[in-house]
C-alpha cells in the first residue's frame, strides 16, 4: 500500500513553553465546553433518553464534564438492528476504505491532540504527560489496525496444492459489543473499536460510566471522517442492564471488553449461554486485572529500579492492569532500596490533574472508599512506608496518598487481590529462585519486570516469570503499540494482545476457497 511505515506517535514533550501554552490553552477551551448534553447515536441517529448518566471530575466531583443520554433495554433492539443493517454494506468495503477510515481519524486526532488531552485531564484526572500518552495511543492503534486491515487482505495459504488455486480470506464476525474501561478510555475505547470496524464489523459501543463523554467526542469525529450511519452506535447506559442485555443478545457475534475479572468472568458465562434464535458461537475477547510484580536483584543498577518500581506502581495512581503493585526484593539490597523508594515516593507530588501533579485523584468515589479500604488492611499486613491516607481538599477531590507498605508476606492480601490504586506492596525474597516463585504465585499474569544485571538471570526471568508483557530492566506500564503487543495469561484475559499481529484474527473468521484448474 502507499501508507508509510507504521511508528509510534512521538510524546509532546511538556517542558517546552509552546507545548505548556498550548495545553494551557487547550484546558481553557475544553473547560468551557464542560457539562454539555449528549445523545446515544443509533443507525445515525442522535436519541435523546429521559434518563442520564452523569460524568464529573474526579478532582473536583461538582463540575459535571459531560451529561449523557443513557441506553436502555428498550435500546439494544435498535442498535443491534442498526449495526445489523450498517454490516451488508460495510461489509463489503473493500479494507483500503474501511482502513482509510482509520487514517483520517488519526489525522484528526493529532491536529487537536491538546483539545483530547484535556478531556481526559477533566474526565478521568489525567496529567499532561498520562493524557498524551492515552491520545497517543488512541492514534497508534488506528495507524496500526488500518495498516494491519491493508496486510491481512493480501493473506494467502502457505501453500498451493498442485492443480488448484487456493485463498484464504479474512472475514467480518458481524455485530459486536466493544465495552472499554475507564483507565485508558481514549486508547483502549477507540483501539477495541477500531480493529472491529476496520476489519468490517459493526458495532455497539457502550463506553465506561465513567468516561463517557471523551468516548462521545471520538464518535463525532469518526462521524467527521466519514462513518458510515450504523457501523458504530454509540450507546452510554448501564453495565448491569444495558451492557449484560447486549452481551446476552442473540444477534450479538462478539464481545471485546476490558475491565476488572469480576465482569470480564461474567461477560464470559454469559455470552456462552446459547440464546434462542443464535447462530454461532459468540468470540469473547477479555482483558482483565493485573497483581503486577518487579523483581529487583541484588546486582541491578538501584536507582533505575527506583525510578522503574515508581513510575509503574504511582503513574496515573496505578489505576493501570499494568501498573506494579508488588516489588519483589533481594534480602540482601532490600533495606536500601526501602530507603530510596520512600524518598523518592515521599518527592511525589499530588495534586489537581489540571495543574499537571504527578498524581491526582483516583476515579470516582466507589474507588477511593475501595482503596481506602485497603489501606486499612494495609496496615495490618505490613509497616507504612509513605502515605497511608487519603489527601482532603476543599473540592473534595477523591486523592489518596501514593502508598508503600514494606514487609509484605507474598500471601497477603494487598500482595494478592487488585486494588487499582496508588498502594505498592514491598515483599522480601531469601533468593531468586524464591523472587520468581512469589512473582508467579497470583492468579493473574499480565505484566511483570526484572532489574538485574546477571544474564543468568535474565535468561531465567525468560523462561520462568510466567506473564503477557516481560520487561527487562525497564518499567512494566506504557506497552507500545506495536512493539510491545499487549495483553496477560491466566485470569489477567484472553491474551488477546492488543497492537500486535493477531490481534485483528479476533475480529475475523478466515474462509479457504479451492478452485479446481
Ligand atoms: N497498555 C497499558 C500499559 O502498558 C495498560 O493498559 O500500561
Amino acid at each position: 500500500s502507499a501508507q508509510a511505515p507504521f511508528v509510534n506517535e512521538e510524546f509532546v514533550d511538556f517542558t517546552l513553553g509552546e507545548n505548556r501554552r498550548a495545553m494551557q490553552e487547550a484546558l481553557a477551551e475544553v473547560g468551557s465546553q464542560l457539562g454539555r448534553g449528549y445523545d446515544l447515536v443509533i443507525g445515525g441517529r442522535r436519541i435523546r433518553t429521559e434518563g442520564k448518566i452523569i460524568s464529573s471530575n474526579p478532582a473536583q466531583p461538582k463540575q459535571v464534564v459531560g451529561i449523557h443520554s443513557k441506553a436502555g433495554l428498550e435500546h439494544v433492539q435498535l442498535a443491534i438492528d442498526a449495526a445489523q443493517s450498517a454490516f451488508q454494506g460495510w461489509s463489503r468495503q473493500t479494507p483500503v476504505d474501511r482502513a482509510g477510515l482509520l487514517f483520517r481519524a488519526a489525522t484528526l486526532i493529532r491536529e487537536r491532540k491538546f483539545e483530547f488531552c484535556a478531556w481526559l485531564v477533566y474526565e478521568v484526572g489525567k496529567n499532561w504527560g498520562e493524557a498524551d500518552a492515552d491520545v497517543g495511543e488512541t492514534i497508534d492503534f488506528l495507524e496500526f489496525y488500518g495498516r494491519e486491515a491493508l496486510r491481512l487482505a493480501g493473506a494467502t495459504t502457505p501453500i498451493q496444492f498442485p492443480g488448484e488455486r487456493n485463498q484464504l480470506r479474512y472475514l467480518p464476525l458481524g455485530v459486536g459489543a466493544v465495552i472499554p474501561p475507564w483507565n485508558f478510555p481514549f486508547a483502549i475505547m477507540a483501539g477495541m473499536t477500531a480493529a472491529a470496524i476496520v476489519c468490517g464489523n459493526t458495532v455497539v459501543l457502550k463506553p465506561s460510566e465513567d468516561a463517557p463523554t471523551i468516548a462521545a467526542r471520538f464518535m463525532s469525529l469518526l462521524e467527521e471522517a466519514g462513518l458510515p450511519d450504523g457501523v458504530v452506535n454509540f450507546c452510554p447506559g448501564a453495565r448491569v442492564e444495558f451492557g449484560a442485555a447486549l452481551v446476552e443478545h442473540p444477534q450479538t457475534r462478539f464481545i471485546a471488553f476490558t475491565g476488572s475479572k469480576a465482569v470480564g468472568l461474567q461477560i464470559h458465562e454469559r455470552a456462552a449461554r446459547t440464546q434462542p434464535g443464535q447462530h454461532f458461537i459468540k468470540r469473547t475477547i477479555l482483558e482483565m486485572g493485573g497483581k503486577d510484580s518487579i523483581v529487583v536483584d541484588n546486582d541491578c543498577d538501584l536507582d533505575a529500579a527506583v525510578q522503574g518500581v515508581v513510575a509503574s506502581a504511582f503513574g496515573f495512581n496505578g489505576q493501570k492492569c499494568s501498573a506494579c503493585s508488588r516489588v519483589i526484593v533481594d534480602a540482601g539490597i532490600y533495606d536500601t532500596f526501602c530507603d530510596r523508594l520512600q524518598a523518592k515516593v515521599a518527592d511525589i507530588k499530588t495534586g489537581n490533574p489540571v495543574e499537571n501533579a504527578y498524581t491526582g485523584p483516583v476515579v470516582n468515589e466507589k474507588a477511593y472508599k475501595k482503596v481506602i479500604g485497603y489501606l486499612d488492611i494495609a496496615k495490618t499486613e505490613g509497616a507504612i512506608l509513605n502515605g497511608g491516607g487519603a489527601i482532603e481538599t476543599p473540592e473534595g477531590g477523591y486523592y489518596i496518598a501514593p502508598t508503600v507498605v514494606r514487609d509484605v508476606a507474598p500471601t497477603a492480601r494487598i500482595a494478592q487481590e487488585e486494588i487499582f490504586g496508588p498502594v505498592l506492596a514491598v515483599i522480601r525474597s531469601q533468593s531468586f529462585d524464591e523472587a520468581l516463585a512469589i512473582a508467579n504465585n497470583t492468579e493473574y499474569g499480565l505484566t511483570g519486570a526484572i532489574y538485574s544485571n546477571s544474564q543468568a538471570n535474565l535468561d531465567r526471568a525468560q523462561n520462568e516469570f510466567h506473564v503477557g508483557n516481560l520487561y527487562l530492566n525497564r518499567k512494566c506500564t506504557g506497552a507500545m503499540v506495536g512493539a510491545h503487543p499487549f495483553g496477560g495469561f491466566n485470569m489477567s484475559g484472553t491474551d488477546s494482545k492488543a497492537g500486535g499481529p493477531d490481534y485483528l484474527l479476533l475480529f475475523t473468521q478466515a474462509q479457504s476457497i479451492a478452485e479446481k484448474m
